[in-house]
């Protein structure tokens, strides 16, 4: 038999027997009077809260023009309302009557009664059997769909949007903390075209009262050091954005992300968790709000999340993998297969974000030069993002001993700690890393220092802010040296706008 023919057929066959049930089905229904095309339309608005003409049509993959047509026959049809925004004249928000949410929940009955009755003859094994084999197919067809994948010859780093924010150059760095990428390491990447990233992360470490008011002297610095990086690229036409990095698993997540906002940050990133919270926090969508993600699953959760209880989709989503410095998004037993399966992630993740009307997946996590980069986006990535790689800069805000550690250490010394928090975390091996991980010693905990949720200071063996803030202040030897896997190329002190430069060249 030929099986390649075979299935072919059986794939056909499948496709127009389900369109032609459904239409019979849309038929025979006394009380619905719609097309295909137009129950699907219902169905990409939704029974939740109103949604835009921009993200409906996105979700279909038509244009707005087109959508309006459609729109207007439902509404006149009965199944469909809208409405302009208010403060914003230009926005139509479009939502369901009720007779539109009957009309969509009916449909999916009327599937999930097809698909029953189609497997009603197979046994429990078979049917989870085909369901195995049909989702390995459907993946296939998922990554089909990202096979528009750029060849390698008509690559290049070319600026991206944010909506209405222009990012020149296609390269972000990472937000790290504790006070490594502070005001003038994102105000000199900002500069040179890319995202400048504060890191939210204990900002106050340097502020004299730091421990005795540590939430004050973290949104005052953290303040202060916005501003600043504003400032440093105010004039400059082609500068690009400043940002934040704030993890949501911070206490005081929300107060670090509203006075990131009142200060002027332009986008507010978040990993470490799902950011489920965020846009209830964020409220304005000036603001470009980005998530960090591990895996497509992920994506699809917070691209759920943040439709149907805040009506928001991200403005872009980070995918950070595990040769990334930092807490991981990885436990240690996944970090190997996750780095086999990184650039397949890229495309799965890439095809969660093909219905979205703009949002560019930004790649990080092991990028080092420009022929990392020119890979990562040759399987879907429209920006990437470097943390490692911008430690080393004269720019950069950690002291000269952390940098140091960095250009003396080699392969073999960069290592997976356990951090208190519960996540793996990558850093240089030192006398530090001896004593928690080899030695297994405990650093008691005199004062909590209110950093991280997961974190249980009588159970914890050390305090994570106490040993990055020992790192950030030049104890490079008994402070934790976060770093990226390829710290160990770091071989001289650079400038950023060197690294621009390299990743510009021959563009
Ligand atoms: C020293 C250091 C500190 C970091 N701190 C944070 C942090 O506080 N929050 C966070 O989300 N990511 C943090 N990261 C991750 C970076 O933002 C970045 O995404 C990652 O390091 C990219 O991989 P690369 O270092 O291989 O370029 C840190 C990374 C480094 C190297």
């Amino acid at each position: 038999m030929d099986t390649v023919k075979k299935i072919n057929e059986i794939l056909v066959s499948l496709f127009n027997s389900v369109l032609k049930m459904e239409e019979r089905a849309l038929q025979d229904s006394t009380s619905v009077n719609l097309s295909i095309t137009e129950i699907h339309t219902l169905e990409a608005i939704g029974a939740g809260k109103p949604k835009t003409m921009t993200q409906v049509a996105g979700a279909l993959k038509i244009s707005v023009g087109t959508l309006t047509v459609a729109i207007s026959k439902l509404v006149k049809k009965g199944y469909v309302e809208r409405s302009r925004v208010s403060e914003d004249r230009r926005i139509v928000k479009i939502w369901l009557t009720e007779q539109g949410k009957a009309t969509v929940e009916e449909h999916q009955r009327f599937h999930e009664a097809m698909v029953r009755d189609a497997i009603s003859e197979l046994t429990e094994e078979d049917a989870i059997r085909f369901m195995q084999s049909i989702e390995t197919i459907n993946q296939f067809f998922l990554m089909q769909k990202t096979k528009h994948l750029k060849s390698n010859d008509s690559l290049e780093l070319k600026p991206i949007n944010l909506g209405e924010l222009k990012i020149p150059v296609p390269i972000f760095q990472g937000g790290m903390g504790i006070g490594v990428s502070m005001s003038r390491l994102a105000g000199a990447v900002a500069n040179c075209g890319g995202v400048g990233v504060i890191s939210g992360a204990q900002s106050g470490y340097s502020e004299p009262d730091f421990e005795k008011s540590t939430v004050e002297a973290n949104i005052r610095a953290l303040k202060r050091n916005i501003k600043e990086a504003l400032a440093a690229v105010a004039g400059n036409s082609e500068a690009g954005p400043i940002g934040v990095n704030i993890m949501c698993a911070q206490k005081n997540y929300e107060e670090y992300v509203t006075a990131s906002i009142e200060a002027g940050a332009q986008i507010i990133i978040s990993g470490a968790g799902l950011p489920t919270a965020l846009p209830g926090i964020s409220k304005t969508e000036n603001v470009k709000l980005i998530p960090i993600v591990s895996s497509a699953r992920a994506t699809g959760l917070i691209i759920k999340n943040w439709g149907k209880k805040h009506n928001r989709v991200p403005d872009a989503v980070i995918f950070e993998g595990p040769l990334a410095g930092g807490h991981l998004g990885f436990k240690e037993e996944q970090l190997d297969l996750a780095q086999e399966n990184f650039y397949k992630t890229i495309t799965e993740i890439k095809a969660e974000l093909q219905d979205l009307p703009n949002c560019p997946l930004i790649v990080g996590g092991g990028i080092f030069n420009k022929a990392d980069a020119l890979k990562a986006m040759s399987y879907g990535a429209d920006a990437v993002q470097m943390g490692t790689r911008f430690v080393t800069t004269e720019e950069c805000d950690a002291p000269m001993e952390f940098k140091q550690a960095y250009l003396n250490c080699q392969e073999q010394d960069i290592l997976i700690i356990k951090s208190p928090v519960g996540m793996p975390g990558r850093a240089i091996k030192n006398s530090f890393s001896n004593k928690v991980s080899n030695e297994g010693q405990k650093e008691p905990i005199k004062k909590c220092n209110g950093c991280l949720i997961p974190c249980n200071p009588a159970e914890a063996p050390y305090c994570i802010t106490d040993a990055l803030v020992r790192a950030a202040r030049g104890d490079a030897d008994k402070g934790l040296v976060f770093c990226g896997a390829n710290a160990y190329k770091c071989d001289k002190i650079e400038r950023v706008e060197d690294i621009f430069e390299e990743f510009m060249a021959g563009n």
